[in-house]
């Protein structure tokens, strides 16, 4: 008997030396402890041995039991340690790398410009209005007393969408419409989209925005139109801009004139933005044609009026020295996160 528990034991020891990892341990724990295991076989004996032999045969089987089962729970808690770390090696995240930065979206910086814009002349005290931008030709063209035949009507100009309706080519188209509904005094702006069938190319585009500007009342003269301008365009860059009035025509003004700014993005040596000229053109501007008015409803011969239309973008460029219109509408991410 005692033979067998110490070849029992030997073995055990030679195969528990040679197990590699916790499941080899159990797998050993079944086979030596397990209810047919040798260990278990052992307790059959006790049946044939002496009454004074089997307490003493007993306690030894029960130590080897307990040795086995010591040994067994020793290589595994020695291997589950080492499993775990492992495992903790392995899935360990490292709380001190930076965190990628979510880019949470911002506004467009076109639109970011325009919301300055309506800010400072809200200040200035105009209120907003916003025109359709899918409009009749009457609004767009006819009641600016457009003659019939002018050429921006033309299909190559305008984006037409039946015979008289269209996407609006300027925010012009405000000034009837609002006029016909109320009574002077009229001071608002009119900020939005306009489109034009035109070519693309690095000044001009066939979507661009517009703030128009009405103002109607008694007494409302050039030099009040040319002091509020000037006002603006120093509000919104530098009180030093240099600006420039040109005579220009526009059916529904009259004087008309067309308003540039000094280019800053070359600083008027010239350059493709200017057209090197030194100058870019950012509105059209003038006293409210008589015509117009009575169109709105609105007596000439007792109320005045001017009103504005400048491009956005225009002014834009020149704010941040862009050299293209197109980018505004690439959606280059490297371009517009530059304006966070
Ligand atoms: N609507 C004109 C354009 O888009 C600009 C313009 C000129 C607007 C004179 C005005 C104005 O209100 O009085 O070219």
């Amino acid at each position: 008997m005692k033979d067998k528990l110490e070849s029992l034991r030997k073995e055990f020891t030679k195969e528990i030396q040679a197990v590699a990892n916790s499941l080899d341990v159990e797998a050993l724990e079944v086979k030596y402890l397990g209810k047919k295991g040798p260990v278990q076989q052992l307790m059959k004996f006790l049946k044939d041995a002496t009454p004074e032999e089997r307490p003493k045969l007993g306690k030894s089987i029960n130590d080897l039991k307990i040795e086995f089962s010591e040994k067994i729970n020793e290589k595994l808690s020695a291997f589950q340690n080492k499993e775990w770390e492992k495992q903790l090696e392995e899935e360990k995240i490292d709380v001190t790398i930076p965190g990628r930065r979510r880019f949470p979206g911002a506004k467009h910086l076109v639109n970011k410009v325009l919301d300055e814009v309506i800010d400072i002349l809200i200040e200035m005290g105009f209120s907003v209005q916003y025109g359709p931008e899918i409009d009749t030709d009457y609004y767009n063209f006819k009641a600016l007393n457009f003659a019939p035949n002018h050429p921006a009507m033309d299909m190559q100009d305008t984006f037409y969408i039946t015979d008289d309706v269209l996407l609006r080519t300027h925010t012009s188209n405000i000034q009837t419409r609002f006029m016909e509904g109320h009574k002077p005094p009229i001071r608002i702006i009119a900020p939005g989209r306009a489109y034009r069938n035109e070519d693309v190319n690095a000044r001009s585009h066939v979507f661009f925005h517009q703030v128009e500007a009405l103002y109607v009342d008694k007494g409302v003269n050039f030099s009040d139109l040319i002091s509020t301008m000037e006002k603006f365009v120093q509000e919104l860059f530098d009180p030093s801009i240099e600006m420039k009035f040109r005579p220009s025509y526009f059916p529904f003004v009259e004087p008309g004139m067309e308003v540039d700014i000094r280019c800053l993005v070359c600083e008027g040596v010239g350059c493709p933005v200017c057209k090197h000229t030194g100058w870019l053109e950012v509105a059209g501007a003038g006293m409210v044609h008589p015509e117009v008015l009575k169109n709105g409803g609105i007596d000439p011969e007792e109320f005045s009026g001017y009103a504005w239309g400048m491009g956005i973008e225009r002014l834009v460029m020149l704010k941040y020295g862009i050299k293209d219109i197109r980018i505004f509408t690439e959606n280059d991410q490297r371009f517009l996160r530059q304006f966070v």
